[in-house]
């Protein structure tokens, strides 16, 4: 199956660094098609050009962030959602240009700045519906991980740093879906209505439930993928003639 990594990105000063790193482990994995969407009103030359020469089976959209509301006025300035344009401009791509039955395929959204194994693309490639692993150094912890039944070897519940009642306490990085349920279940979208931290959760909801998912990297055991953040560099000054 191609394995459809989907990329939301957008510019700082560390962006090429990241889309440099992500690029390079893409280039060593067999059948991928990377989507790259950036987070801006157009297109940009940097995005173009990086994505032009990795070589990859590539396509670039934009989606911008809208400016984002404020609900009430005495309310704390609540920490935007992340990533949620892009991720649904990237879906509508996959519904309005691939079609159910046509292609074997699965579905990873791969952040720009965390880090992968090589590993993990072979565990993705396993998906049957929707599949699960533990992701490292996220939530508080050093990982968060689906915790199995021992006699069923099924997901019971999750170690998680935040919420692990969570009908799915799972990150970002922690789970793949099969492209035909992607394309079928068009209603599955990300939203600013849902609550901070509740995206995963709620996209996974329109796909599966806890007892079907497909426990991966040997039974939840093994981390092949980190929550790793860039620190923000300080810089005093701008160097010019140098693409950065
Ligand atoms: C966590 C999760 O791992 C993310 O998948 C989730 O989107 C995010 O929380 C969230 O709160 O919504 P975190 O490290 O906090 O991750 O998020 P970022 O890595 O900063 O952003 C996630 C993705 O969205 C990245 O690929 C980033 O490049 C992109 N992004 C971020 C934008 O496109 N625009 C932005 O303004 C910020
Ligand atoms: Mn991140």
């Amino acid at each position: 199956p191609v394995i459809y990594a989907i990329t939301p990105t957008y510019y700082r000063l560390v962006q090429r660094a990241e889309l440099t790193r992500i690029s390079q482990t893409l280039r060593l994995i067999p059948n991928i098609h990377w989507i790259v969407i950036e987070d801006s009103e157009e297109k940009t030359n940097l995005v173009s050009k990086l994505l032009e020469e990795s070589e990859l089976t590539v396509t670039h959209l934009n989606a911008k962030t809208p400016p984002f509301e404020k609900l009430k006025d005495k309310e704390p300035s609540w920490k935007k959602h992340r990533g949620v344009e892009q991720r649904n401009a990237a879906l509508s791509w996959l519904r309005e240009n691939l079609t159910v039955g046509n292609q074997k395929g699965i579905v990873y959204f791969m952040d720009d700045d965390n880090s992968y194994h090589l590993n993990l693309f072979s565990e993705i490639r396993k998906v049957k519906r929707v599949g699960t692993w533990p992701v490292g150094l996220v939530g508080g912890l050093n990982v968060e991980a689906p915790i199995l039944d021992p006699k069923t070897g099924k997901v019971k519940s999750y170690r998680s740093g935040w919420k692990p009642n969570r009908p799915f306490a799972i990150d970002m990085a922690g789970f793949a879906i099969n492209l035909d349920l992607i394309l079928t279940k068009k209603e599955a979208t990300f939203s600013y209505k849902m609550e901070r931290g509740w995206q995963e959760s709620e996209f996974l909801s329109f796909f599966t439930t806890k007892e079907e998912l497909e426990p991966l990297a040997d039974n939840c055991t093994k981390v092949y993928v980190w929550h790793t953040r860039t620190e923000k560099p300080v810089v005093r000054g701008l160097v010019k003639g140098f693409e950065v």
